[in-house]
Parts: C-alpha cells; structure tokens; sequence
C-alpha cells in the first residue's frame, strides 16, 4: 500500500534472504524488523505462517488490499512472542487473573502495541495481530486467515486437516480450529482465555 509507513531507515528494496512475502518491496522492511526480535525458529515460523496466510487469502479471493493486509499481519502477529514478561506487561497491561500468571497469553496484545508504535495503524491489521491468540470474529476474513494459518503451518506438525480446509472453505477452517482448541485446552484442564470463550460460543453449529 502506499499509504504504509517505512518502518526503518533500511532501503525497502534490500530483499530478505529466502523470498517468499518478504523478498517484496513493502514487505521486507517489516520482515527485517521483526527477525530482529525473534529467535530463529520463531522467525522461520513467521515465515511460513505469512507464505500460508497468503496461500490462504488468494484461495479464498481476498481482494489486493486484503492481501496486502494480511501479509502484513502474519509478519507482524508475533512480533512481541519473545520478549520478556515483564516487556509484555509494560505493552500490554494484564486484565484477568489467567493474563496475571501467564503473561505469553499478551504477546497478541502487545505485538498490536508494537506495530502501533512503529506506524501501523489499519484496525484489521492491528485486530488480526491481537486476535491471533485468543481469536477474531467469524466475519473477520484478515484476522481468521492469519489466526488459521498460525495454528496450521506445517511445522507445527498438527491440524493439517485444518490447513487444506482453509484453502477450500476459510470460515469452516476457522470454526474447526477454535474449538480444538477449546477442546484441547479443557482435556488438559486448562483455562480458557474469555475472548476465546466468547468467540467458541458465538460459532453457528456446522452442518456436517
Ligand atoms: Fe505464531
């Protein structure tokens, strides 16, 4: 978009190594920002979480500005997933007492809070960063894309189901992803975030 601020002094044409989304123009500048706050395999996971969030908004024929958006999301969505706690409460002030003992649970907030503070400023980009952890809308096409991309890159080794689903059907891919998770999270006795609550409860039943 031309509208985007540069996020560095860093010319925009230098290509981050290994292509994909980040050897754009546009792209790469954001992608050099965030490698350098990431452990190597954290960034080789935002690699292919960006490659597949594309995959998955081409195949659902997201317009340009959507894909552009969504990109830029899934290179930002976990921009803040290694700093240290007490960075992540400084960005993103705990609200409940689950955000109080488990302060990774901030890292969406607090990479909304990043990118705001670097000159992102496009509400679905900032809510798909945030929503990545505890879920987005059903209707939020950005948001759903990068949440179902994260849960299913492949080297996560799980949901491959979910990720050939997304390619075919987004929403359903997202249905099916949120409540494994709410499954999973209950067999283990975990918690369950109330955002993520709020949004299980708020799926329609599939009719499959
Ligand atoms: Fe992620």
């Amino acid at each position: 978009m031309p509208n985007d601020p540069a996020p560095d002094s860093v010319p925009d044409t230098a290509p981050v190594p290994g292509g994909g989304p980040c050897g754009r123009p546009g792209v790469a500048s954001w992608c050099r920002r965030v490698r350098g706050l990431l452990t190597p395999d954290r960034w080789a996971h935002v690699v292919r979480v960006t490659e597949l969030a594309e995959r998955i908004a081409r195949a659902n024929r997201f317009t340009d500005d959507e894909v552009h958006d969504t990109v830029l999301a899934a290179v930002l969505h976990d921009a803040a997933r290694d700093l240290p706690d007490e960075r992540l409460r400084e960005l993103a002030p705990p609200t409940n007492a689950q955000e109080r003992a488990h302060p990774m649970i901030l890292h969406g907030r607090a990479g909304r809070a990043l990118a705001e503070s670097w000159g992102v400023h496009a509400p679905r980009v900032l809510g798909a960063i945030e929503g990545h952890v505890a879920g987005v809308e059903p209707e939020d096409r950005i948001g759903t894309a990068v949440y179902v991309a994260d849960v299913s890159e492949p080297g996560r080794g799980v949901n491959d189901d979910v990720r050939e689903l997304a390619l075919r059907d987004l929403p359903a891919a997202y249905r099916t992803a949120v409540r494994r998770k709410v499954e999973f999270l209950r067999a283990c006795g975990k918690p369950v975030h109330p955002t993520t609550l709020e949004v299980h409860d708020s799926l329609v039943p599939d009719r499959s």
